[in-house]
């Protein structure tokens, strides 16, 4: 595996790697890597030549600065990770190299980043649209890779690219959610949990599969405030929202006919740790 941590050397290895005719696939990420991480790494090993990983815990899509402080960055574990399931590429570029100057861009994003993760953290997927559609720019990827944990992140990225004139027909694939054995959703913050929260944290997808058996007999705001009741009253979780969208807009139903795939997205505060997943009915 190379380990490349310039711009230019990242350009250089995709130009390579497209003028010999090959595929090439790419999974962003912020380190910390994960099984749920590397479940993406494995789709794109399945269905490309070649395979690119960028690790950069990216500063313009934190709202919150503890956030961006304590976010955990573990490089030679991610690197002996990534060697080990066949990666070509790990992309680990410094925040000068990726930013040489400020990036003020506003993406004209749209609803998709109005609701949700885009009302409770102010310029965050501003700033996640920033960083990838750089990536994008220097990786020139044939397919790139994104979890549905961070489900409406999807959305934002489908958009970006479709602003950005769609990257020479970049194929935006999405990946199931990994779990831990008692259904915790895989993430990088998982580690900050204490060990009473980490206990109490597999109830947010109990009361997530819960939900859909109440879709069959109540409205979606009925089981919304089912859902949340049932999540606070677990000691030590606090539910900061969740709504039921649509799979396409992530725009709240007031009606289950109103959409063809509903999605039960929720935010927990488990401690001070905030943990996000979500269902589809
Ligand atoms: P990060 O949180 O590191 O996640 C990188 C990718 O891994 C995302 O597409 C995320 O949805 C996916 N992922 C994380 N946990 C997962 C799980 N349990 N199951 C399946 N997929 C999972 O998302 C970001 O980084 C950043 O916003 C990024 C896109 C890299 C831009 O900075």
């Amino acid at each position: 595996m190379k380990v490349i941590r310039t711009a230019q050397g990242l350009r250089d290895w995709s130009a390579e790697v497209l003028a010999a005719g090959l595929s090439l696939g790419f999974v962003p990420t912020m380190g910390a890597l994960h099984a749920g991480h590397m479940s993406l790494v494995e789709k794109a090993r399945g269905a490309n030549d070649r395979i690119a990983v960028s690790v950069f815990v990216n500063p313009t899509q934190f709202n919150n600065p503890t956030d961006l402080a304590t976010y955990p960055r573990t490089e030679e574990a991610d690197l002996a990770m990534l060697e080990a399931a066949g990666v070509d590429v790990a992309f680990v570029p410094t925040v000068d190299e990726m930013y040489p100057e400020p990036d003020t861009r506003v993406f004209d994003l749209g609803p998709v980043a109005e609701v949700m993760e885009g009302a409770m953290r102010p310029g965050h997927f501003n700033g996640v649209a920033q960083v990838v559609s750089r990536l994008f720019a220097m990786v020139r990827p044939t397919r790139a890779y994104f979890g549905e944990k961070d489900f409406q992140q999807i959305a934002v990225i489908r958009r970006m690219v479709e602003l950005e004139g769609g990257f020479d027909g970049l194929e935006i694939v999405d990946v199931p959610i990994k779990r831990e054995a008692d259904g915790l959703a895989m993430s990088s913050r998982n580690v900050r949990l204490t060990p009473e929260m980490r206990q109490a944290a597999p109830s947010i997808r109990k009361a997530l599969l819960h939900a859909v058996e109440l879709a069959g007999a109540m409205t979606p705001s009925e089981v919304i405030d089912a859902t949340i009741t049932e999540i606070n009253s677990v000691p030590g979780l606090e539910t900061e929202y969740f709504q039921i969208v649509d799979g396409a807009t992530c725009q709240p139903i007031k009606a289950w006919h109103e959409s063809e795939q509903p999605v039960g997205c929720v935010t927990v505060y488990a401690g001070d740790v905030r943990l996000i997943d979500n269902i589809k009915f």
